[in-house]
């Protein structure tokens, strides 16, 4: 998909990977942003077009697709994370995985069905899912958070079979550690969320339908097949 002329849609985008989206999609000339955002207070970006929406709730959502009629790309990118220090035996792991499905796994599911035929009325474009690397596998004490992302893999690779005859690129980014206000306070090494978009609007132009975009990511998935997967060993930070 080409990003110029393009008129895209990024969910949270008034802070971290979200607001990088929306600054690279205007650089690269897209024709108009809508930036998603809970609150319109919190955005400070020039150039970009407000738009109240929180994934967790059915009308916002339906309103947008409503608002936002001429939308051709659309960027799953709103995001919890839910810490469960005892990891799967943590007390708390039943409602902190009822959170972080809501938003990351829900939100994506609304956000995609509500865009799909506005994206497809347009004459085709893409969606961009917001994964991880721990889509793959489950540190502990972000547990339900990464099962959530696997879940939203799941959902991703349904919805990219199921909407290419709409002309639709369905492209499923997983990356590592970013320095948001996500990992704020984890003594890790973090990309910057600006490389992460190069990379992946890279990838949406070139036709690509998933993006490994840190090396951790690429590191990961490269033992899937193997005898003894990352997963069964996984290191959190390195
Ligand atoms: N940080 C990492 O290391 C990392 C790594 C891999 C993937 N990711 C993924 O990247 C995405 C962006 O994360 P980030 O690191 O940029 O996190 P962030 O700085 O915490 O930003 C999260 C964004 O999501 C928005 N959001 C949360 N719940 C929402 C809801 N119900 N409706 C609408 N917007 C909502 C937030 O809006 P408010 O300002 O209103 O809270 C904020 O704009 C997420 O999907 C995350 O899982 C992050």
């Amino acid at each position: 998909m080409n990003i110029k002329g393009a008129v895209a849609f990024v969910t949270g985008a008034n802070r971290g990977l979200g607001l990088a989206f929306a600054e690279e999609l205007l650089n690269r000339g897209a024709t108009k942003v809508y930036a998603g955002v809970r609150n319109p207070d919190t955005l400070d970006l020039p150039g970009v077009v407000p738009v109240a929406v929180d994934v967790n709730d059915a009308d916002s959502v339906r309103a947008a697709a409503e608002r936002c009629g001429d939308v051709t790309l659309l960027v799953n990118n709103a995001g919890i994370v839910a810490v469960t220090p005892q990891g799967a035996l943590d007390p708390t792991y039943t409602d902190a995985s009822r959170a972080v499905f809501e938003t990351n796994y829900y939100g994506t599911v609304r956000m995609s069905q509500a865009f799909v035929p506005v994206i497809s009325g347009s004459g085709g474009g893409a969606i961009i899912n917001v994964l991880s690397d721990a889509t793959w596998f489950a540190p502990s004490f972000v547990a339900a958070y990464a099962a959530s992302k696997s879940a939203v893999w799941g959902y991703t690779n349904a919805l990219r079979t199921d909407v290419r005859d709409q002309a639709i690129q369905v492209l499923g980014l997983h990356v590592g550690m970013l320095d948001t206000d996500m990992t704020r306070g984890i003594d890790a090494k973090k990309s910057d969320p600006r490389d992460v978009v190069a990379v992946t609007l890279d990838g949406l132009e070139n036709g690509d339908e998933e993006v490994l975009a840190d090396h951790k990511a690429q590191e990961v998935k490269s033992t899937l097949s193997s005898a003894r997967p990352f997963y069964f060993d996984p290191v959190f930070a390195d």
